[in-house]
């Protein structure tokens, strides 16, 4: 790839493509707009908006406002949204049960949102029992351990609920082992054979999600807990290679990296690899590093926030999910 047939300086100067705009703009390798982002989106039951300390810029937004969201969306260019509910603590129950309710928050939303915008925007629903759990565990807990079977049949339930009411992409967040392929198989006797499945095939136990557990009360319910038993260590690659392949094989349409910055080596393995629709997400941690540098003045928000994610595009991933999509995609336009 590297043979120098102009020969070295002074034939060769990389600065000649790189003094104009116009030349720097010919020779971009990677594109970032707004058909790239996901935006992630935080539902409450009451009406209004809420604010998320930890998270600032970025409200859980009232059921009554969720049309309004689902029509900024589409009208800046973003393909879809992820919906992750705020879940009252008199609903959370150690089984998780309201995940199963087909009428919970996240079905409604779902419902609200299908009726108003339809096809125009793609809808993803994670399916994991957090939100849901007075542990704020993924999962059962019997015996301070997550367990794995029991976990994958209510899984099963919530995904089938979700997409009954519409949904059009699940999203499995929770790494329990064999999820997919029993998610695949609930959908398809449902009658679901066209609602796709994006994998959080390689989701690391990271402490850069604590704003999100903060967006939807799972902090306190989970105290202190570690979810390393079910979310990989963060030493791990051949173990995220691996679980992306099962995860394909048991019927996955796309998989996700997760947190995104300190994982593009893995972004960049999976994509190489397996060639397949690659989603990486930059958590609710990395939102609030970038935005507190930016109120500081310490750095440029938009600057660092569209580097950021034209890094993502470079290590391969064909999209972000971003609590900037919105905002980027205004940058972008
Ligand atoms: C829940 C879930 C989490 C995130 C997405 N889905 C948190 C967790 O695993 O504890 C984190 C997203 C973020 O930090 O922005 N299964």
């Amino acid at each position: 790839m590297f043979e120098f047939q102009r020969g070295p300086f002074p034939r060769t100067r990389p600065r000649r493509q790189r003094r104009f705009e116009w030349s720097r703009r010919l020779v971009a390798e990677s594109t970032l707009q707004p058909s790239d982002l996901i935006w992630p989106i935080f539902v409450h039951p009451q009406s209004g908006l809420q604010p998320i300390d930890s998270l600032p810029g970025v409200d859980r937004l009232g059921i009554d406002r969720i049309v309004d969201a689902a029509k900024r969306a589409c009208d800046l260019g973003i393909p879809a949204i992820a919906i992750f509910p705020v879940t009252p603590a008199d609903l959370k129950t150690d089984t998780g049960a309201e995940a199963v309710n087909p009428n919970n928050l996240v079905c409604q939303t779902v419902r609200r949102i299908k009726s108003a915008v339809g096809d125009s925007l793609g809808v993803i629903c994670d399916v994991a029992l957090d939100p849901y759990s007075s542990h704020g565990h993924d999962g059962i807990v019997r015996d301070g351990d997550v367990v794995n079977d029991e976990t994958v049949a209510i899984l099963c339930r919530q995904a089938v609920i979700q997409a009954d009411a519409g949904c059009d992409v699940i999203a499995p967040s929770d790494m329990m082992d064999g999820r997919i392929g029993s998610i695949r198989d609930a959908l398809e006797s449902a009658g679901h054979v066209n609602v796709q499945i994006m994998s959080y095939a390689a989701k690391y136990a990271s402490a850069f999600y604590g704003p999100f557990r903060d967006a939807v009360g799972s902090k306190g319910n989970l105290g202190g807990a570690s979810k390393k038993t079910y979310q990989q260590s963060p030493e791990q690659t051949d173990e995220a290679l691996h679980e992306v392949a099962i995860d394909l094989a048991e019927g996955a349409d796309s998989v996700m990296v997760k947190p995104g910055m300190p994982y593009l080596d893995i972004v960049s393995k999976v994509k190489q690899v397996f060639g397949v629709p690659t989603f990486v997400y930059q958590v609710s941690g990395e939102y609030a590093m970038l935005s507190a540098a930016g109120q500081l003045g310490w750095l440029d928000r938009r600057d660092v926030v569209l580097e950021s994610l034209m890094g993502f595009k470079r290590a391969g991933a064909d999209g972000v999910l971003t609590y900037f999509a919105p905002e980027a995609a205004q940058w972008l336009a």
